[in-house]
């Protein structure tokens, strides 16, 4: 994947199993505590990615045995029943919070040892003093590079080899008590004393419950007080099943509020009650309008009526908070989501970086990016929604949505991107770094894609009589597509006109005729006809010697082509709406204007003299070297070659041979099988 990611919307409806990994909070407890079990434990459904490799390797160098599978996502850990191999290590945790935490805490318990801590430029501004405060009561020391004692990174630990009665202040970040929660059971006869209130209970009770799924039950005796009153070593279960990400299966919850009716995302293993917290996210979602189900070991999504604004406090589960922001543009109201102050201090400033990147698409926040950096003790944000602001900011290219190394703010805004906008498949948000989602979520547009119906769009473009009609019908037929005739569009608008005697030079009268004209579509069997306040003309209509000879002329004007671009582009939607697997529209600027992003784009061409031969043989006056000349020298959406478009040649070829060739080309795309 390059710098960027065009988020292509989905035209059709999301469908089938959302490919969602293991947790990421779950696969690096579930690390610390196989490592400091007794013998080996294999992991199941472990999440890969940069965070959870970065403990793999940290636990490698210090000498622990971890076998990775990442075909079969597992890892097999072999304990040491708190016993840490290497006195000595060089340890670069990136920007993982979780491996940062916990690591400093599991290697308190190696006596005398000597650690060289760093991470990336943004790990090191992100809160440990909590927890390096509370290491010092057991004596273990954090020094900088010029031998001072410090409370951030990067830092040499000097560890003392136990945990003593300590007290922490969590108030910045949940995994600073659970990092030590982690090794209290090893810790005979301590307790762990909280002197804040911590910013994310469900974490800190999945750390509780699985100590306790790995025998080693903590508790919290007083509010604010843990001890575990069965010390010793974490017990090996043997096999552990890692839950999927809730956060993750928060963007397929997501999905289907905008990705059109039918649509219906499956998330596998989901578990509401489970470990995680953000499965509280699911409740938010219906609040807002989704509809779910709970179908055994597997939550289903259903396409949502309407997205309904609200004020939710997010903040137990606050990862998830970016997933409805992005949503709430479209909502039917403001959305507030309040209580996310701690978020400021993740990956980003989340809350920042958030109300930003909603500006840069025209929608208002309150407060406001320009507020949020006056006032860090800002904690909430309220979207108002406006569809209108995000067709002004994106009308003239897709927009480019920075995501600060934050893979959720990717993920959602990849989300968002999937809405079908303009009605026309037409990308309108950009994402840059998508790689960033390899923190938790390397195949996220991957998996996003194969959600994806496969519709296929084909546009056939081409001089007169060059093949297009009897080619496009014939494929049409073969496939299951809808075949629409754009030249008829602009032959029915071309007798309304002459009926109404306008001069198509006169715009003016061209407009008045026009506004008086209401468009809808006939489908019959595999076609689709336009008609003109209900009326759909004759084949013999369309195709009189007197359209033949103005067509062209009502087809150059501007006016016109505007007037019926619209309509145009939504066939796709009423391909799609009557349950055709595909569409084929033929004209002279489908694949330069009306469907630029089509599946397939062809240019048919033939020899001006076998061309000419074609009509001859069909009985009909038409002279075809005019009118194309008069429709490529046009400055509104002349005849061309669209850049890309392949040409092919049919002088000397059969209409099956055309097909064919046409047909080969759409499954080289890779859209149907
Ligand atoms: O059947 P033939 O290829 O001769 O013509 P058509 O497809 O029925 O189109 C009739 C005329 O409509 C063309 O000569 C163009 O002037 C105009 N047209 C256009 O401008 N843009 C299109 N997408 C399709 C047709």
């Amino acid at each position: 994947m390059s710098e960027s990611f065009v988020v292509k919307p989905f035209c059709s409806p999301a469908q089938g199993v959302a490919q969602v990994p293991g947790s990421k909070s779950i696969t690096n407890r579930a690390l610390i505590l196989a490592a400091l079990a007794d013998g080996e434990t294999l992991l199941r459904g472990a999440l890969f990615s940069r965070d959870t490799e970065i403990l793999i390797t940290s636990l490698r160098e210090l000498g622990f045995s971890v076998e990775a599978n990442k075909i079969l996502h597992t890892i097999k850990v072999v304990g040491l029943g708190g016993k840490i191999p290497a006195k000595e290590a060089k340890l670069h945790v990136g920007n993982a919070g979780t491996a940062a935490r916990f690591l400093t805490a599991f290697l308190t318990l190696s006596e005398n040892g000597k650690y060289f801590l760093d991470g990336d430029a943004a790990m090191r501004q992100r809160p440990m003093a909590g927890l390096i405060n509370a290491l010092r009561s057991s004596d273990n020391f954090a020094y900088d590079n010029h031998g001072k004692e410090t409370l951030s990174f990067p830092f040499t630990l000097i560890t003392s080899g136990y945990l003593k009665n300590c007290e922490v202040d969590a108030s910045a970040s949940s995994q600073l008590l659970s990092a030590l929660l982690m090794i209290l059971p090893l810790s005979s006869g301590a307790k762990v004393l909280m002197s804040s209130s911590t910013v994310s209970e469900p974490f800190v009770q999945m750390t509780e419950k699985m100590c306790a799924q790995f025998g080693r039950p903590i508790t919290q005796v007083n509010p604010g007080e843990w001890r575990c009153e069965n010390p010793g070593s974490f017990v090996s279960p043997g096999i552990y099943d890692i839950e999927p990400d809730a956060t993750a299966a928060s963007y397929f919850i997501a999905l289907p509020a905008l990705s059109g009716k039918n649509s219906c995302v499956r998330v596998s293993g989901y578990n509401p009650k489970g470990l995680q917290g953000d499965t509280a996210f699911a409740g938010v979602a219906q609040t807002c309008g989704a509809v779910l189900n709970n179908e055994g070991n597997a939550l289903v999504i259903n396409h949502w009526p309407e997205i309904k604004g609200g004020t939710f406090d997010f903040n137990n589960f606050s990862d998830t908070f970016l997933t409805l922001a992005t949503l709430a543009t479209l909502a039917n109201q403001p959305t507030t989501i309040k209580n996310i102050g701690h978020t400021r201090k993740q990956e980003t400033d989340r809350v920042l970086a958030m109300a930003t990147e909603l500006e840069r698409l025209g929608i208002k926040t309150q407060p406001t990016a320009k507020e949020l950096r006056a006032d860090d003790s800002l904690s909430s944000l309220t979207i108002f929604p406006d569809r209108e602001a995000l067709k002004v900011a994106s009308a003239q290219k897709p927009v480019s949505i920075h995501t600060y190394e934050d893979h959720r703010m990717a993920m959602s805004f990849g989300i968002l991107g999937s809405f079908d906008l303009w009605g026309d498949g037409r990308p309108w948000i950009e994402i840059l770094d998508p790689k960033c989602t390899s923190k938790t979520f390397p195949l996220f547009f991957s998996a996003l894609e194969s959600l994806r119906t496969q519709f296929v769009s084909v546009a056939v473009d081409g001089g007169a009589a060059c093949g297009k009609s009897s080619t496009s019908r014939t494929l049409s037929e073969k496939l299951g597509f809808l075949h629409i005739d754009t030249g008829a569009h602009y032959r029915s608008l071309t007798q309304v006109l002459l009926q109404s005697f306008v001069n198509p030079e006169d715009t003016q009268a061209v407009n008045n005729s026009l506004s008086k004209i209401k468009l809808s579509t006939i489908i019959s069997g595999n076609s689709a006809f336009l008609a003109l306040n209900n009326k759909v003309l004759s084949e013999a209509e369309l195709r009189s010697a007197v359209v033949n000879a103005s067509v062209s002329q009502f087809a150059a004007i501007p006016e016109v082509r505007t007037f019926i671009l619209a309509y145009q582009r939504n066939q796709v939607l009423v391909a799609q709406q009557n349950g055709f697997a595909g569409l084929i529209m033929e004209g002279r600027d489908i694949g330069s204007v009306v469907l630029p992003h089509a599946t397939v784009r062809i240019y048919l061409e033939a020899d001006a003299s076998a061309r000419n031969q074609r009509r001859k043989d069909e009985g009909i006056v038409d002279s075809i070297v005019q009118r194309d000349k008069i429709d490529s020298s046009r400055t509104a959406a002349p005849l061309i070659c669209a850049p890309g478009a392949i040409r092919i040649d049919n002088t000397h070829l059969s209409l099956s041979e055309v097909v064919d060739k046409i047909e080969k080309l759409i499954l080289e795309a890779g859209r149907i099988s």
